[in-house]
């Protein structure tokens, strides 16, 4: 039986491409950086042509592309960074409609430092945050708001641009988890105005990484914690030890098979016409799921309607059933999604299913209508 993967949202298939710039990299050239002999120097170079790409995908310069273990360390990493500077009276914005990585690292800052954090509402019957609150909660004292270009839970797409546009506003910086929404659409850390913005390459068919996106004022003026004797220049100050030298190789190549999607002209040019098509077809499927899903008795659909903002990521529960059990079920018949609450805890309490969590369905680059009907089809016998 084929297996059907709608568990992009936890991390897409790779394609070859990306695995054969992986493997190429520790045949033939796997060493440690910044030395005079051949291999270390390919791979210095490999980094920087790995950077130049990242910062195609992201709209930034390369000196302002930082890499990591994945997002939720880069995130504590920045925190503690940009916390040593704040104490009693700062303030830091949140929303609960973010994954706890763009939740936790800042919550870290109110026990080591005394900072106040605020948390933006999501209105449950929308999935959408509450964006008078959001507006509201900022003020002199707010030093960063944190917030999500996109929900991995309910696909919801927040307006970051205006919310980095009021923060800034507020004389308040700026940081974007843009993890689930970078695989669906085109980041342009210029036009969202933000001072951070994080992603992770494995959620848009590269291994498991973390990218930093950081303006370059910014990443130099960091009190970051580092080694001494490491580079004191952007963005390397931001990396802490050995990096993961194939994995970067590798995002570099997932952003090369984007941007193939669409190909000839400058690759930015093409990272913005794959994404753009990416998108459209995510949203026709992402329709077909939602109608298909909603016929069926007992299935409660969560987050947006097709037509807001959304990502073509699906939420729902099936009748009394777990959403282990309803995985579970499907995973029997090639259909794998994703189930629980994915770390976006805040929104599965605030829908009142901490005790069931949600079913998680996500449309990839490889995810066809046959597929979306397979599991349609696989529900509704579930239901009967
Ligand atoms: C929206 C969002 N933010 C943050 C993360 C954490 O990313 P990472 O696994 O790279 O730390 C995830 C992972 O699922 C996510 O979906």
């Amino acid at each position: 039986m084929p297996v059907a993967y709608f568990d992009g949202p936890g991390g897409t298939q790779v394609p070859q491409s990306v695995v054969n710039a992986m493997v190429d990299y520790l045949v033939h050239h796997n060493a440690n950086t910044h030395w005079q002999y051949p291999t270390s120097q390919e791979t210095d170079r490999l980094i920087a042509a790995a950077r130049a790409a990242l910062a195609d995908f992201l709209g930034a310069d390369p000196t302002e592309v930082v890499f990591g273990a994945n997002m939720t360390t880069l995130t504590f990493h920045l925190a503690r960074a940009l916390g040593r500077g704040w104490g009693a009276g700062d303030e830091i914005v949140i929303t609960e409609l973010d994954h706890h990585a763009n939740v936790a690292p800042w919550r870290a800052l109110e026990r080591e430092r005394g900072v106040t954090i605020r948390v933006v509402p999501f209105l449950p019957h929308t999935g959408q945050l509450d964006w008078t609150a959001l507006d509201r909660m900022l003020s002199t004292r707010t030093r960063l708001l944190a917030i999500g270009a996109a929900s991995n839970a309910l696909g919801t797409v927040n307006d970051v641009g205006r919310a980095c546009a009021l923060a800034r506003a507020a004389g308040a910086s700026s940081f974007v988890d843009a993890v689930h929404y970078a695989p669906h659409a085109h980041v342009d850390v210029r036009a969202i105005g933000c001072d951070f913005l994080a992603c992770s390459p494995y959620k848009f068919y590269g291994p498991h990484l973390g990218v930093l996106y950081g303006r370059r004022e910014r990443l130099e003026a960091l009190d970051a914690p580092k080694l001494a004797p490491a580079p004191e220049t952007a963005p390397e100050r931001l990396e802490t030890g050995t990096l993961n030298h194939e994995g970067i190789v590798g995002a570099g190549a997932a952003v090369d098979f984007l941007a193939s999607l669409a190909p000839g002209g400058a690759r930015r040019d093409g990272l913005a016409r794959s994404l753009a098509a990416l998108h459209h077809r995510g949203q026709a499927l992402l329709e077909r799921l939602w109608e298909g899903l909603g016929q069926i008795d007992g299935v409660a659909l969560y987050g947006p309607p097709p037509g807001r903002p959304r990502t073509p990521t699906v939420a729902f529960t099936v009748g009394a059933r777990t959403s282990d059990q309803v995985a579970k079920a499907l995973a029997e018949d090639g259909l794998f999604v994703s189930s629980g609450d994915f770390y976006a805890t805040t929104v599965v309490e605030r829908l009142g299913l901490s005790a069931h969590g949600l079913v998680r369905a996500g449309c990839a680059c490889y995810t066809t209508t046959d597929e979306v009907d397979r599991l349609v089809a696989a529900v509704t016998k579930l239901v009967d």
